[in-house]
């Protein structure tokens, strides 16, 4: 059975969002060389948008880790299963992500990529949830701060599906 998903943000306001997030990220790293690190799968239409958005090249890469079972509670557990294919060394990253909700996975991800010293790293998450946070996890770019609800769109997903909805919906059944 189909879930049922009202529009929480429209996909304008979306897009608009991620404009102005490209804008400050270009020019706070003109004349540098940028690393965006996505987390698979969630950041994957986020961080394509807003590296297409943003007026300084880039480099790409993804790394793959889940938190989350098939439903919407969070097992609280980290699994790293896919990692970077090269050397951050030196690099200024910026770390991508769909939502930051416990920030647990954030927290185990950056806590592991600053041992590969990096020579800066900064945080962007197209969504917040603070209400949930069980770790200190602070964002330095958000699109948009949300309330306790289950969403979807954008990368984020129900059992999988529903990731590639351009707005970001509320599940409510
Ligand atoms: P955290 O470790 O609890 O911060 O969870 C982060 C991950 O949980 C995100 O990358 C998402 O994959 C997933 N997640 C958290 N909230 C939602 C939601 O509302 N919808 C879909 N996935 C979510
Ligand atoms: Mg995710």
């Amino acid at each position: 059975m189909d879930a049922k998903i009202e529009v929480l943000i429209p996909e304008q306001d979306v897009r608009d969002r991620i404009q102005e997030m490209a804008d400050a990220l270009s020019e706070k790293y003109a004349g540098e060389n940028l690393h965006l690190i996505g987390i698979l799968n969630g950041s994957v239409f986020f961080l394509t948008a807003l590296a297409q958005k943003m007026s300084i090249p880039v480099e790409i890469d993804f790394m793959a880790a889940s938190s989350y079972g098939s439903g919407t509670e969070s097992s609280g557990r980290v699994l790293v299963t896919k990692d970077l294919d090269r050397s951050i060394e030196g690099d200024h990253i910026l770390l991508v992500e769909d939502i930051v909700d416990t920030g647990q996975t954030l927290h185990l991800i950056t806590e592991m990529l600053e041992e590969r010293n990096p020579a800066s790293m900064e945080l962007a998450v197209l969504l917040d949830k603070p209400s949930r946070r069980k770790v200190c996890m602070d964002a330095d770019y958000i699109g948009f701060e949300i309330p306790d609800v289950f969403v979807v769109g954008w990368g984020l997903d129900y059992d999988q599906k529903y990731r590639e909805l351009p707005f970001v919906g509320i599940v409510t059944e």
